[in-house]
């Protein structure tokens, strides 16, 4: 297929684009960056330099392109998020961002969309023991400033599997880590022992990013329309754990532990490390998309990342 795919220079379009081409799909990517568009051009993709939240210029920089589909990945998580607004152009990306995209879809004539979503969108708060499946509610009205954040959400997916004309789907992904930029300065900060582990902890789905990607070429290819997918692992880990499991990997000593309410100040993270515990079902995405995370747990990721 001919792919148009926003984000196409980040953390997972970095794996993504190699895995398209090898399966045989033609990449444009999208880029802000002069520069990145030189380099992708070097690796032989083909790029646009335009921002996405710009409907005009993204609509006049596509003109005359024909795709097949169109992948939204592009976010803005520079750095770990500490607080609310860390978020909020990653929001943005999720309502006008994918609005824009949608339009640019029509306009290049493809018929498969397929977005970026989140499994955090089931929600920030304690789930229980038992997996949630896709048929769970996705998004539901968040409190305080949690609400911006869910609201985006759900506005991504609502605006995919509306759009006509369209075969939307989405890829709530799990928690990306591996070979990439936040793993790597939470190995630093383990060896620093500057990474402490939360008690009590909260528990999450993580996603090596290298699956993460396979997953979304097994969606481009065999995703069914209007439908989302849990793109986790099938371990869900203690957020504690999962910090004692990056030491480990960054041959650190073992990090110490914190009470919980430290984090507190940072009310993102302590959402995400302490008062969210989630565990997420993969069954629908192996059945239906013919994909196996190659790394079942975090802690055979880690391992691998390690060793090579
Ligand atoms: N599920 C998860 O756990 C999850 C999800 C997302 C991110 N993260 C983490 O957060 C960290 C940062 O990742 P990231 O993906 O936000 O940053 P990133 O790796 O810098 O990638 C962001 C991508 O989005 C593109 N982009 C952003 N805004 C754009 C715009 N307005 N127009 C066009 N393209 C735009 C960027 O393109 P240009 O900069 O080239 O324009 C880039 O390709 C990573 O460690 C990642 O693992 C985790």
């Amino acid at each position: 297929m001919r792919v148009v795919l926003a984000g196409a220079t980040g953390t997972l379009g970095g794996v993504l684009v190699p895995q398209l081409r090898a399966a045989g799909h033609t990449v444009l990517g999208l880029t802000r960056s002069p520069e990145r568009a030189r380099e992708l051009a070097e690796a032989g993709v083909q790029a646009r330099v335009v921002d996405v939240m710009d409907e005009q210029r993204l609509l006049a920089a596509l003109d005359g392109h024909r795709a097949d589909a169109v992948i939204h990945q592009a976010t803005a998580i520079t750095g770990t998020p500490l607080r609310h607004r860390d978020l909020h152009p990653t929001d943005d990306l999720r309502e006008l961002g994918t609005a824009n995209l949608l339009r640019a879809a029509e306009l290049v004539g493809a018929r498969r969309f397929i977005t970026q979503s989140f499994f955090l969108g089931y929600g920030y708060y304690d789930h229980g023991e038992a997996k949630l499946t896709e048929d769970h509610p996705f998004a539901p009205p968040g409190r305080g400033a949690f609400e911006r954040h869910m609201r985006s959400m759900r506005a991504n997916e609502r605006q995919t599997f509306a759009a006509e004309g369209i075969e939307g789907i989405a890829l709530r992904y799990g928690f990306f880590y591996g070979p990439e930029v936040s793993t790597r300065k939470l190995m630093a900060m383990a060896s620093r022992r500057m990474l402490p582990m939360p008690k009590p902890s909260g528990v999450t789905c993580p996603i090596h990013i290298a699956d993460a990607a396979a997953a979304t070429v097994a969606a481009l290819e065999r995703g069914r329309a209007g439908q989302a997918y849990n793109i986790v692992d099938d371990t869900p880990i203690a957020f504690a754990d999962f910090i004692a499991a990056v030491a480990e990997a960054a041959e650190a000593p073992a990090p110490r532990t914190v009470p919980g309410w430290l984090l507190r100040p940072t009310p993102y993270m302590h959402a995400l490390m302490v008062g969210t515990r989630i565990r997420l079902a993969n069954d629908k995405a192996k059945r239906e998309l013919d994909w196996r995370p190659e790394h079942p747990s975090c802690h055979d990721g880690l391992r691998h990342m390690a060793s090579a």
